[in-house]
């Protein structure tokens, strides 16, 4: 997978994470900003993606399309597409770039619109990654419950490095008998569960 990163990829990753790093010093005002998962996390999410049922591969919150390259990795070992959901167009815009650039057109489908009515028709879930504004990840959560196939894999990001925006919800989550989860420390923390039969 991996070893599979050409280096269309690896120079569009590059200049991303440029950006992404002068965006959080440089003023670029929060709604612009790219936001993107460390390239750590990005492993991580392309191996958990890689090794989920079958079944749909999703993302909530796209951005410029870096986490979406990394899983589209986990997709082409997989045999199949990744669904990537953000609602501003112009983020939709830089992503389509990066799916041009790199040649992963034909791997990522990108949806436009908010990530709660798009989660809402989908079905058949084996991994979604969650990454968009906290204030709908408990909403998000809940909706994957009941699209999740058994065994299949969630993954919401920023549950160590925004706590304080989230109270109750990963311990709610933890909790919860549809779910075996655990905060894994790798970038901003990472909840992963995997669906249990229940
Ligand atoms: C943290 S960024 C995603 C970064 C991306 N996953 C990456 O690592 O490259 C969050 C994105 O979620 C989108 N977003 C936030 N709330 C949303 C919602 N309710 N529905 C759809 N997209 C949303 C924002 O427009 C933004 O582009």
């Amino acid at each position: 997978m991996f070893h599979g990163l050409t280096p269309a990829m690896l120079a569009r990753m590059a200049e991303l994470e440029a950006i992404d790093a002068a965006d959080r010093t440089d003023g670029t005002p929060h709604g612009r900003r790219l936001r993107q998962i460390p390239p750590e996390t990005g492993r991580y999410l392309a191996i958990l993606a890689a090794s989920a049922p079958a079944g749909q591969v999703v993302e909530v919150g796209t951005s410029a399309g870096y986490s979406a390259l990394w899983l589209s990795l986990a997709c082409r070992a997989r045999g199949d597409g990744l669904t990537s959901i953000d609602r501003d167009p112009d983020k939709l815009a830089l992503a389509r770039q990066t799916l041009e650039t790199t040649g992963t057109t034909d791997v990522v489908r990108l949806a436009c619109g908010d990530a709660l009515e798009i989660l809402a028709g989908l079905d058949g879930v084996a991994f979604a990654f969650v990454d968009a504004n906290r204030d709908v990840l408990p909403a998000c959560l809940e909706l994957l419950a009941d699209r999740l196939v058994p065994g299949g894999l969630v993954a919401a990001d920023n549950v160590i490095s925004h706590a304080a925006e989230i109270p109750g919800v990963v311990e709610a989550f933890l909790a919860d008998p549809r779910f075996d989860a655990v905060v894994v420390p790798i970038g901003s923390g990472v909840l992963t569960a995997r669906r249990t039969r229940v």
